[in-house]
């Protein structure tokens, strides 16, 4: 029987990816619901092609347009608005959520689907990095998994199959490095909005791609590593392998070393999570091993990245600290984007953020929400008075 998924943020990159996926294997998937925040054109041809049963839309200003063309064809179930999501999740029935949206707003479509017992095929970082312990102990209640759809994540569970967590010694988490690799800070101060959008290998939506450049996105990784597997941060490392072949690795106690690789393409650890825990034929990613030339590992050095050892740090310090630093995170990338504040600011702005929050348990998703609003709320006033002086003023 085919596998029925509900996908949220359809419209991206992972989502695109997603129905890439589904469509070179449509005798195996339905794709029961969609969601998407405010592109509700691209969301509606989508949900036509796909005959998707119910659409979700956080826009509510779209609305009406959306009522009036989905009704146009058949009319699929509309939830709008702040909880269009969650909604979505609750009321609807579907095998599989794939949370492919961008933020924390990935945050309580997970938590409703494990609570439910329905496995989550997660693309979402934010949701782990926010609220790890609380998402954790839902999917053990609920019975359900969460399968990690980030290449990286995906390797270390590929290689950590039929192993016992006694026998790993340290998870090794590969970076191509981004477009910036070996570029002292100096260098980086007059980075412009599209050098840092041009990254080497992947092709990802805006705020993980400048997340990649200051290596943010790895410091997310670690800690959804910590999370996913429970492995403490000081047995976790970053390694740059500038070819993005070598997915990651996971040592073992005997001094062994697993690790997953294919040429780069999101597909790969999409299908695997759709799939799991088949491993069916497929022709869509091919790896010609004889073409792949040399691969490199090269240590990173954690004081040239500040944003990667404030992840570390957060990680460390646990309680509200990372879902503080990944909203903060948020919104400094959002008026990098929108070329408020500079590109070493975004470090500079994360610093201060973390440096002022305090130490505090998270025991609930609700904990993680306030923690969200209020750094976002810090992280505004900072940049806004950043702004009248000097970022570096405002931060030191
Ligand atoms: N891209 C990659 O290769 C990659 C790899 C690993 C992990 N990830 C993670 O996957 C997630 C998605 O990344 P992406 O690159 O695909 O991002 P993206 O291209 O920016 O797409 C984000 C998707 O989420 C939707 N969305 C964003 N905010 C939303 C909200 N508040 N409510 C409802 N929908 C919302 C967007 O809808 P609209 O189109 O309406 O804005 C869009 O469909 C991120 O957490 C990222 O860290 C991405």
């Amino acid at each position: 029987m085919a596998k029925r998924l509900l996908i949220q943020g359809c419209t991206g990159s992972i989502g695109r990816s997603v129905l890439s996926v589904i469509g070179a294997h449509r005798d195996r998937f339905r794709v029961t619901g969609l969601a998407a925040r405010s592109s509700a054109e691209a969301l509606l041809a989508l949900a036509r092609e796909w005959s998707a049963e119910s659409i979700a839309l956080e826009d509510e200003t779209r609305a009406d347009f959306l009522r009036a063309e989905a009704a146009r064809f058949g009319g699929p179930r509309i939830f709008v608005g702040r909880d269009a999501l969650r909604t979505q999740c609750e009321d609807t029935d579907y095998d599989l959520l794939v949370n492919a949206v961008t933020g924390s707003a990935g945050l309580e479509p997970t938590a409703v689907a494990l609570r439910r017992g329905i496995n989550v095929a997660l693309a979402n970082k934010e949701t782990l990095v926010a609220a790890g312990p609380v998402i954790t102990r839902l999917a053990a209640e609920g019975g359900a998994r969460i399968l990690p759809i980030d290449s990286e994540h995906s390797a270390i569970f590929q290689c950590l199959m039929g192993e016992r967590q006694e026998s790993v010694r340290r998870l090794w988490l590969t970076t191509s490095g981004g477009p910036f690799w070996g570029k002292s800070a100096a260098e980086l101060e007059g980075i412009t909005v599209e050098e840092a959008l041009a990254h080497p290998t992947w092709k990802m939506g805006p705020k993980i791609t400048v997340d990649s450049a200051t290596l943010f996105n790895k410091g997310l990784e670690v800690i959804e590593a910590e999370r996913l597997f429970g492995i403490p941060p000081d047995r976790i490392e970053v390694v740059a392998h500038r070819q993005s072949v070598i997915h990651s690795l996971v040592e073992f106690t005997d001094g062994s070393l697993k690790a997953q690789l294919s040429v780069p393409d999101m597909r790969l650890p999409i299908l695997f999570a759709l799939t799991y825990p088949e491993r069916i034929e497929s022709d869509l990613v091919r790896t010609d091993v004889s073409r792949l030339g040399a691969l490199t590992l090269e240590p990173v050095s954690r004081d040239e990245y500040p944003c990667l050892t404030l992840c570390y740090e957060a990680l460390r310090r646990g309680g509200t600290a990372p879902a503080a630093l990944s909203a903060a995170d948020e919104v400094a990338v959002g008026a990098f984007l929108k070329r408020q504040i500079g590109f070493n600011d975004i470090a500079r702005v994360l610093n201060e953020i973390l440096k002022a929050w305090p130490d505090e348990p998270l025991a609930s998703l609700a904990d993680a929400r306030e923690a969200d609003r209020r750094a976002r709320a810090m992280t505004l006033k900072l940049i806004t008075q950043g702004k009248n002086n000097s970022m570096r003023d405002a931060c030191c």
